[in-house]
């Protein structure tokens, strides 16, 4: 895809923040710095119904989020990973990031090279390059039966 601003990223977040199915996914953010990882990320939390500040996550690793339930969502966490500052392993366990990963919910992360022994398979895998000031090419990479459900 070419999203020639960040109306188009916008527009994507918000087609898939629609599929029921992301409701429990993991999903990877691939990119260099500043390829729009964390404002995909935004967009997507605003669709779904996420208010308030949304933090960069790159000095907690982890922002969480829940969501009330609503009519037709049960409660939704949502756990957004920026695992650039990730350095020791033993901090996985100590973090209780495996219990989040075995929880249900939607799960973000960029730089996930960082943990990659610890992380399961993605769902989805979006890459992002900037191609332009505004403008960036998005591929998106379907992993699992769920990934490429949420993709179609
Ligand atoms: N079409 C677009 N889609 C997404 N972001 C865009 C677009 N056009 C411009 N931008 C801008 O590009 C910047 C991307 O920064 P962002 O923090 O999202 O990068 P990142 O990939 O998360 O970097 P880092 O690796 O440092 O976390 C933001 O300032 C955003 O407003
Ligand atoms: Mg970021």
């Amino acid at each position: 895809m070419h999203w020639r601003d960040e109306g188009e990223t916008r527009a994507f977040a918000k087609k898939l923040a629609a599929h029921p199915g992301v409701s429990d996914a993991y999903i990877e953010l691939q990119g260099d710095l500043g390829a729009g990882k964390t404002s995909f990320v935004r967009h997507l939390l605003r669709s779904l119904g996420v208010e308030g500040r949304i933090k960069s996550p790159t000095y907690a690793v982890v922002e969480p989020y829940v969501l009330p339930s609503g009519s037709k969502r049960q409660l939704l966490n949502i756990w957004h990973f920026d695992f650039y500052r990730f350095n020791d392993p033993r901090e996985w366990e100590e973090a209780g990031f495996r219990e989040l990963f075995a929880s249900p919910g939607l799960k973000l992360a960029e730089w996930a090279d960082k943990a990659r022994g610890m992380l399961p398979q993605a769902d989805l895998v979006i890459h992002l390059a900037v191609l332009d000031n505004d403008v960036r090419q998005a591929e998106a990479i379907a992993q699992t039966p769920k990934g490429r459900e949420l993709l179609a």
